[in-house]
């Protein structure tokens, strides 16, 4: 086994597994070009019960780049969980059998942790409901370490939906292990779970909310960006009448710092002007990159 068995939730990380997953993804950097054999004959299972682009394809991606091999299923209709009623705990225990790891994203908060109670093999939590996006997490970490060349003494805004939004609440975990300063923008129904905010007082972390996106990209090291998450809405009147209130134009970008990084994690839908991405600021296509970096650190930690 690894360093690490599961990866459910960043609750379950401390500062110096984040940092050894951190220190790990350079360290693959810097190994460019002699990836190929060090997950030799490995099996990688992805089981995508929602929509994904980046987070299954850049999995694929890692596993295979370190010499590994993947199968599963990206769309839950063409499977028997989606087509014949079959149980998670019975998929789970199935698709052990055939691979060496698995990778889950399933629209029910809580799904990965039960995954991981039935499976022998790793489990990997790419994205469960509306509560926690871990790998996304690490990644975004890795991007802003990379790119700013620390995270404690930073200022940071997590920015849009943070309610529905399970990438921010990763982060804003992942954050308060770090002496950082963050700034909550949302509109006024989309604000961060009090949980999360109690957890970052609690570490010491000074936290202000605004509902002013323009107070939120003034003098911070990073604004991150997030899609409001319509398939989240129990009402969708509502996400019409908020969807077109939080953009970053150029206007919002002539407000920020030269050296303000603005990260998303992708799909953007409206909410960064496609005029901003040819700016310096704009790091959000390299940030996808650094998943495919960061996942391959992960599987190595899992896998080794
Ligand atoms: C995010 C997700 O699925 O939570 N996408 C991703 O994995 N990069 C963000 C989103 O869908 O808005």
């Amino acid at each position: 086994m690894g360093r690490f068995h599961n990866l459910i939730s960043i609750h379950d990380l401390t500062r110096e597994d984040i940092d050894l997953i951190l220190k790990t993804a350079a360290e693959m950097e810097r190994l460019t070009g002699q990836w190929g054999r060090l997950l030799q004959g490995r099996i990688m299972a992805c089981l995508f019960f929602e929509p994904s682009t980046r987070t299954r394809l850049s999995f694929e991606s890692a596993m295979l780049r370190l010499g590994g091999n993947v199968l599963g299923f990206a769309d839950v209709s063409v499977s028997s969980a989606g087509g014949k009623g079959e149980t998670l705990a019975d998929t789970v225990r199935t698709v052990e059998q055939y691979a060496d790891v698995i990778v889950i994203r399933h629209p029910l908060d809580g799904s990965a942790r039960v995954a991981a109670e039935f499976a022998t093999v790793p489990v990997i939590n790419a994205g469960s409901g509306a509560e926690e996006h871990p790998t996304q997490a690490l990644l975004d970490l890795y991007s802003i370490w990379k790119l700013k060349g620390r995270i404690d003494g930073l200022t940071i805004s997590l920015c849009g939906d943070l309610k529905y939004g399970r990438t921010v609440h990763s982060l804003g975990i992942a954050l308060s292990r770090y002496d950082v300063r963050i700034r909550l923008a949302s509109p006024p129904t989309l604000r961060m779970k009090p949980t999360i905010v109690q957890d970052m007082e609690q570490a010491g972390i000074e936290v202000t909310q605004t509902d002013s996106l323009i107070e939120a990209v003034t003098d911070v090291d990073v604004v991150y960006m997030t899609r409001i998450q319509k398939e989240r809405f129990p009402d969708i009147t509502e996400y019409d009448k908020i969807k077109d209130k939080f953009r970053i134009t150029m206007s919002e970008v002539k407000r920020m710092r030269d050296d303000t990084i603005i990260l998303h994690p992708l799909p953007r839908v409206g909410e960064i002007d496609p005029e901003v991405d040819p700016t310096p600021n704009a790091k959000y296509f390299e940030q996808v990159y650094n998943g495919v970096i960061t996942r391959m650190a992960i599987l190595r930690l899992i896998l080794e």
